[in-house]
């Protein structure tokens, strides 16, 4: 049996990966979908309970608007063509973040998450417009309000990542060793891999290698 309930990834690289194949950052963001779609095989063959992706962060409003308006057609695209595929492979699909895009899109996560929410081989934590920083704050002005006890447990139950087990891994792609507000409480405890590979060079066998140096020790 597989011990793992959760591997969060930070796909770095897209835009490198672009501008070295293709001569654009674009590029590298469609091309980073493949690596997503191997990813999403592996973790049902390894059994995790829980993938934790890091799509947007709350700083990757400072890119180009051309980059971001990319970058959200492509989710919107997956998810138009994806879903279907995503729910008859009993995925479940759910957002950490802020929803506060444009109303078309806010209706279509709501729509993805509602179509999956019963399913139970893999959940997919999708980290769009999420910040660690945002969601301690927010986690501490409701616990403060809610009079409860200051304490993990409590503190727990007001995160986006409420009933999500902390992750056991976190990889991040694209030869860059920082967190980038990216689950700053959660990975407290987790074994932490930066690749130098960027994301959409990053292959089926590089993920189970990882998978494998940490299941080899429990
Ligand atoms: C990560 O790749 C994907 C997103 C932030 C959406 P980058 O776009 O950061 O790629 P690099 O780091 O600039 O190569
Ligand atoms: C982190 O990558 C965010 C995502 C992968 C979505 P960035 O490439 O945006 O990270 P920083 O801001 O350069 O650290
Ligand atoms: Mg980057």
């Amino acid at each position: 049996m597989n011990p793992l309930n959760h591997v969060a990834i930070i796909m770095d690289g897209n835009g490198r990966w672009g501008l070295k194949y293709k001569k654009q950052r674009n590029a590298g963001h469609k091309e980073g979908l493949n690596t997503i779609e191997k990813i999403i095989k592996v973790s049902i063959k390894q059994k995790i309970k829980h993938l934790t992706l890091y799509a947007f962060s709350t700083e990757n409003w400072k890119r180009p608007k051309s980059e971001i308006k990319y970058l959200f057609s492509l989710l919107e695209n997956f998810l138009l063509t994806k879903i279907e595929d995503l729910n008859k492979q009993n995925i479940k699909l759910k957002i950490i973040g802020l929803k506060n895009f444009s109303p078309k899109l806010n209706k279509l996560l709501r729509q993805s998450e509602q179509k999956t929410k019963n399913n139970t081989k893999l959940q997919i934590n999708l980290a769009l417009n999420y910040g660690s920083k945002f969601e301690l704050i927010n986690a501490f002005k409701k616990l403060k309000k809610s009079k409860k006890k200051i304490n993990e447990k409590n503190l727990n139950d007001y995160l986006q990542t409420k009933d999500i087990p902390d992750p056991e891994i976190l990889i991040r792609t694209g030869n860059t060793k920082r967190l980038s507000n990216f689950l700053l409480w959660q990975v407290a405890y987790s074994e932490i891999f930066f690749e130098k590979k960027l994301w959409p060079d990053f292959t089926r066998k590089d993920y189970n290698k990882i998978i494998k140096m940490v299941t080899f020790n429990e």
